[in-house]
């Protein structure tokens, strides 16, 4: 079986407020195969918007990162992806969103409330090829809910219309993040197309990774949740690829890879959005660990970065291990 992994893609997943360059960046540096920006808005782009124009920035020591975007007005997804996506040439593949439940996205027919319309779904992945040389995906979910799953359906339109390969996340839009992921609904994609199938939901260790891997046969795996507050991950699963064994960072080791982080996003933007951005990312890695409430709740009051590099300075070496 662990021969067979080794051709398996692991990708970080879209992760909005998560997956900025930083986290990109260490993501990569421990084995991810691809990441993505997170889902950027058609619409905002298509109006020049320059807070979403920020969210395209690729930094040019990333190797494989991709974008995602979302939208549903056909006019306006062909001019920004042949505008403003095509001309990228730091990037090789563009990613389409078919899966956000969040109301601010669905009200407006985007994201996975696109699931319920399998012509527009059409008519998008259509539009894309056609404005596109680069490779395409299109990430979706099971379908509205648990009476109206078209999965099947959406994913052959995709691979009808010229899509090269798909991400299934195994929820409805009804469950959100809740409740168990279907694994066997991505095998029976899986079963159904020939372009490749990525699996996508509830992969929080390797052991995951190897049962959803020899349960749905899928061509790859993309991570999310288990990802964030820890990109060693990526590493483990590498590892275990490798070697048959992997081993877990230490508590010092953890504390070490946030200030790099700290450092990495520093590289790209000024210190008081690293400071608020990193709050999530911080309150993630630090989950679990001795104290780390107090620790956390420091942070998350600090305006200074060499206070924030105090605290966890002094933090790591009341660690042990
Ligand atoms: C904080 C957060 C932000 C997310 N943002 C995006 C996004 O921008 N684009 C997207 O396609 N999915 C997004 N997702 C969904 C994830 O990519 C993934 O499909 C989902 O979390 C299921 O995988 P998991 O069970 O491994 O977490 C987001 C999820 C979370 C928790």
């Amino acid at each position: 079986m662990r021969e067979q992994l080794k051709n398996k893609q692991i990708m970080l997943a879209p992760l909005a407020g998560v997956s900025d360059v930083g986290f990109r960046l260490i993501c990569e540096k421990y084995g991810a195969d691809k990441t993505f920006t997170e889902m950027v808005s058609c619409n905002a782009l298509y109006y020049d918007n320059k807070k979403t124009d920020d969210l395209l920035f690729i930094s040019e020591r990333e190797k494989n990162c991709n974008v995602q975007v979302f939208g549903r007005k056909l006019d306006v997804i062909e001019k920004v992806i042949k505008d403003k996506i095509e001309i990228m040439d730091n990037i090789s593949e563009i990613s389409f969103n078919m899966g956000c439940p969040v109301a601010k996205i669905t009200k407006n027919g985007e994201g996975c409330q696109l699931m319920a319309e399998p012509k527009r779904v059409e008519e998008i992945c259509k539009i894309l090829r056609k404005s596109s040389k680069k490779k395409l995906n299109i990430k979706f979910r099971l379908g509205i809910d648990e009476n109206n799953k078209n999965y099947l359906e959406i994913g052959k339109i995709a691979q009808d219309c010229g899509i090269d390969y798909v991400i299934l996340h195994a929820r409805t839009k009804e469950q959100f993040y809740s409740g168990k992921a279907s694994w066997e609904d991505i095998k029976k994609l899986k079963e159904n197309l020939s372009i490749p199938v990525i699996a996508n939901g509830d992969i929080f260790s390797v052991e995951d990774f190897i049962n959803i891997m020899e349960e749905t046969l899928a061509d790859g795996v993309m991570l999310a949740r288990g990802a964030m507050g820890n990109p060693f991950l990526f590493r483990e699963i590498k590892e275990y690829i490798k070697n048959g064994n992997y081993k877990k960072p230490s508590p010092k080791e953890l504390i070490d890879q946030i200030i790099e982080q700290y450092e990495l996003e520093l590289l790209y933007k000024d210190e008081k959005l690293v400071i608020t951005q990193m709050r999530k990312h911080v309150s993630a890695y630090l989950k679990g660990l001795e104290n780390s409430s107090k620790i956390r709740d420091k942070i998350n009051k600090l305006k200074n970065i060499d206070e924030v590099m105090d605290v966890l300075n002094n933090y790591k070496s009341m660690l042990k291990g």
